[in-house]
């Protein structure tokens, strides 16, 4: 049984927040979002102006598009504030750099505005933007400079120090937001260079299929890869922005995520400003009173957030809650794990709202599965494919199955803002299609005879902790590099709070005692060599792990240990 509608308190006309959906799933036509654009004739386009620099120069000029607020800074800026600063970013890294259309640079720094300036000129260069988490530690930070040959750096003097310049010799500049920074050949204070830089530049306008930003994310096996996404990805940044955000002109939207993941991006920057909307962005550490607080001060309308800070809310509980008035919500949505439908009944009973589910993932570079909010929803469903997506249910072999058959979710090629490329790695690329038709999303999923999708799990090992991607091979690469460790093997444990939680199964070398002291010595060797977010919370000693033949850790077999399942069938396992 769905929830009929009871939440919407704006209605607009035309099919904004997607009224006639059914009619539009069997008509719609990509083509129809070109239109909004001023680049639909010419084909040469630039995202970054479509989002900024478009509205500058239109009714919206001097309409805040930024609310900045990390506690100690709190700032606004208007969308004519945001063409001059993203000039001005951008004459900065030209003025020190060789970079050209094409060439990479990453970002790696805490939400701040210059993180939005610098991304933002950087994409007006035509440059490749690779946004990095601030929780990286050096040895995430190298793998990724290095697999795409990065030129240039913007970062902050703290996180400097995680950046290991001498081992990346493609490096040419590193641009260091602070106060009062040393310059060397290397090194330019990018807060003082701002301040004299001019706030005109010559937009490079570049091809609808030329890169743009680059994330990395974890897969099963191998180290993380990049996934390339180009201009082109804003069409569907914009359209779902309207009809799954059902963002209007008056909105404040409030989008938790940081910009080192894809919604960071494709929604904490492209689809609200793409609108012409505000945009709030909150830095800083997570708390139940600073969020509600934050709704509170800045009259967010539409938010968008993660079912592990949902969780941590309703954990929270009423007594926080009542202390803050967040009346201006108008439409909340989620995205990255499971939405639990006790998650969406505590949003209809303490926020009076549904919390609408969204499913995508890195590689789709935008919404896919969605709830819209003129839908009825059926809490523990992720919804229906975005008007212009086909989605469905295959087998192993590429064949379409039955409603409430389980089989891979896959989408039919072609959506616009659909990854390029892997980074570097064509085959890798090529491995996530079958048939050459459906793009497999490597997750398991029903569809039921209304046409709603239900998410079942990842096909593959790989793990979702809060939110947050972690490849298990990644992990066990670094367990393996502690001088105590000879194998590891690490899976997803489920967890109340945080979906899943890393676990690591580790044998010792010879003569190694284990000890509580050793593990705590272990997960702060992931910490600091990978983040924070991918040492394994629990360690568990073994003499020996499962591995097949072929000396690969059955980490299906762990799992069954762990959750106290039969452990299936073990031919493959070596004695
Ligand atoms: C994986 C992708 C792009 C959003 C952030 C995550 C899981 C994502 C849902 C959802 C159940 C979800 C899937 C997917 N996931 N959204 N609504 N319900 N699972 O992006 O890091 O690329 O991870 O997140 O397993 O494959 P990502």
């Amino acid at each position: 049984m769905g929830i009929k509608i009871t939440d919407r308190l704006t209605v607009v006309s035309g099919d904004h927040n997607l009224t006639n959906y059914d009619e539009k799933v069997g008509s719609f036509d990509w083509k129809e979002t070109e239109t909004a654009f001023s680049w639909h004739a010419s084909g040469k386009v630039n995202a970054a102006y479509e989002a900024i620099d478009r509205h500058a120069e239109s009714f919206r000029k001097n309409k805040a598009a930024l609310f900045f607020d990390d506690g100690s800074r709190k700032e606004v800026y208007t969308f004519n504030d945001l063409k001059r600063f993203s000039n001005k970013a951008a004459n900065v890294l030209k003025k020190h750099t060789t970079l050209e259309k094409g060439d990479r640079l990453f970002i790696f720094m805490p939400r701040s505005p210059e993180l939005y300036f610098s991304l933002l000129g950087a994409i007006k260069m035509g440059v490749i933007v690779g946004p990095l988490f601030e929780a990286f530690m050096e040895g995430a930070v190298y793998d990724r400079l290095s697999d795409s040959e990065a030129k240039a750096l913007v970062t902050t003097p703290d996180l400097l120090k995680r950046v290991p310049v001498e081992k990346l010799p493609h490096l040419e500049k590193i641009f260091v937001v602070g106060e009062q920074i040393e310059e060397n050949d290397k090194i330019v204070d990018f807060t003082n260079q701002m301040k004299e830089a001019s706030s005109t530049f010559d937009i490079e306008w570049v091809d609808r299929e030329d890169g743009m930003l680059l994330h990395y994310t974890s897969g099963s096996t191998g180290s993380p890869k990049g996934v390339l996404h180009v201009h082109n990805a804003m069409i569907q940044h914009y359209q779902t922005a309207q009809w799954v955000l059902d963002l209007q002109e008056q909105d404040i939207f409030w989008c938790t995520a940081d910009p080192g993941w894809v919604t960071g991006t494709a929604y904490g920057i492209f689809g609200p400003w793409l609108s012409g909307a505000t945009n709030l962005i909150v830095g800083g550490r997570f708390s139940p009173e600073n969020w509600y607080s934050a709704i509170e001060r800045y009259g967010v309308t539409v938010w968008y957030s993660a079912p592990t800070a949902f969780r941590m809310l309703m954990g929270a509980g009423s007594s926080v809650l009542e202390q803050f008035d967040l009346s201006t919500l108008r439409h909340i949505l989620s995205v990255g794990e499971p939405l639990n439908p006790e998650v969406v009944r505590w949003g209809m009973d303490e926020l009076g709202h549904r919390i609408h589910d969204t499913w995508w993932m890195t590689e789709t570079g935008g919404h896919i599965i969605c709830n819209y909010p003129s839908m009825e929803i059926k809490p523990g469903s992720m919804g229906k494919p975005v008007p212009g997506i086909y989605a469905s249910i295959v087998d192993d072999e590429g064949n379409e199955v039955p409603p409430y058959t389980m089989g891979n979710l896959a989408i039919r090629r072609g959506w616009p803002s659909m990854m390029r490329e892997i980074w570097g790695n064509p085959e890798r690329f090529n491995s996530y299609f079958l048939k050459e038709e459906w793009y497999v999303t490597g997750d398991s999923a029903y569809m039921d005879n209304e046409g709603y999708f239900w998410f079942q799990g990842r096909i593959d090992d790989v793990i979702m902790t809060a939110g947050e991607r972690v490849g298990p091979f990644e992990v066990e690469s670094k367990l393996l590099e502690h001088p105590d460790v000879i194998e590891a093997g690490v899976i997803g444990k489920p967890d109340p709070m945080r979906g899943e939680i890393i676990k690591a199964f580790i044998a010792l070398r010879e003569g190694v005692e284990e000890s509580d002291q050793l593990a705590e010595d272990i997960r702060n060797f992931v910490k600091k060599g990978l983040a924070a977010h991918s040492a394994p919370r629990e360690i568990e000693f073994k003499d020996k792990l499962p591995k097949t033949r072929s000396g690969k850790i059955m980490r299906r077999v762990l799992k069954a240990w762990e959750l106290k399942l039969p452990t299936g069938d073990l031919s493959t396992m070596e004695d």
